[in-house]
């Protein structure tokens, strides 16, 4: 660990200790953010005016700013409800970076975290964590709850597959493949969902439902989110998981 790093490393630590202590958060009653938000242009543009990213560089700062502490060893989060970011594209991870930065990611006091962090980071380190993210293969989402973890009987992948692959015209439900690519894999500053957290998966689903998450520049997210039923989302949730690596994959 560098000098450099080291006052930063214990200040992460310093707020998730206060997370973790405190019950009482910005969470729910934070006002509003006044970031700025994007348009497809200044997304670009800021994109291309990112440094260019060093995977080598970037493994430090995933293991020096304490990143691994909460998304593992290998970017495979050791819980269900965090998010897993291996194998995620660099756009989509440097753009969710600069969101909490700018404070257009806010989502709630995880959000809170991911901003206080995200704000000691230079656009070099944003840069190089976000290439080092896409040079890992996808995650393995980990076994908790058993009933999330569940496989999926064939009627259930008979239905989500149809649903992902093919949307749902009657209500308006674009397919999550046509963006998200047919094995989950992402494209740009559209996320890889292959193989990321259940719980995660769903929290975010509802908070885009519920407007709370408003960084999508299309806001196509919180339309599909709306269209969907809870069991969908779940059954969705579950077969993604599924599509990440082999669970009897080595996961670090
Ligand atoms: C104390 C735990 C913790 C630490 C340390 C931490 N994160 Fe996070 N991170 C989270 C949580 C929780 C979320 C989900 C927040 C939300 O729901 O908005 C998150 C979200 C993210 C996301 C968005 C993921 C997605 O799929 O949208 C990225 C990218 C990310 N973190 C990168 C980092 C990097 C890079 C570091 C280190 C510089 C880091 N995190 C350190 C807990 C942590
Ligand atoms: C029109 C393209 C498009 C379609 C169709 C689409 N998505 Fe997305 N999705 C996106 C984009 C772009 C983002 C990133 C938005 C942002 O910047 O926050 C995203 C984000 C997400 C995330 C957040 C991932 C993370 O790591 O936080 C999830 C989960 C998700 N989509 C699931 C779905 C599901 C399930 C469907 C199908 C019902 C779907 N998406 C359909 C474009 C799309």
């Amino acid at each position: 660990m560098n000098t450099a790093s080291f006052p930063a490393a214990w200040r992460v630590l310093a707020v998730a200790a206060m997370l973790v202590t405190s019950s009482v958060v910005q969470g729910s009653e934070h006002a509003p953010s006044t970031a700025k938000p994007w348009s497809p242009v200044t997304l670009q543009t800021a994109l291309k005016d990112l440094p260019k990213g060093n995977v080598a560089a970037g493994l430090k700062v995933h293991t020096t700013m304490m990143c691994a502490s909460c998304h593992g060893a290998a970017g495979n989060a050791s819980t269900m409800n965090w998010p897993s970011v291996a194998g995620q594209r660099f756009d989509y991870t440097a753009k969710m970076l600069l969101d909490y930065r700018s404070g257009l990611r806010d989502e709630d006091e995880r959000a809170g975290l991911m901003t206080s962090i995200a704000r000691m980071m230079s656009p070099q380190q944003i840069a190089d964590v976000s290439a080092y993210y896409a040079s890992l293969p996808k995650p393995v989402a980990p076994q908790a709850q058993a009933a999330l973890a569940a496989p999926l009987s064939a009627a259930e992948h008979k239905r989500v597959e149809q649903l992902v692959r093919k949307g749902d015209a009657n209500r308006l439900i674009t397919a999550c493949a046509s963006c998200h690519g047919l094995h989950g894999e992402g494209k740009g500053t559209t996320p890889a969902i292959a193989g990321q957290t259940t719980d995660y998966f769903i929290r975010t689903m509802r908070l885009y439902h519920n407007g709370e998450r408003h960084n999508d520049v299309y806001k196509g997210m919180s339309q599909f989110s709306q269209r969907l039923s809870d069991a969908d989302t779940l059954l969705i949730a579950r077969y993604y998981a599924s599509l990440g690596q082999n669970r009897t994959a080595k996961a670090d």
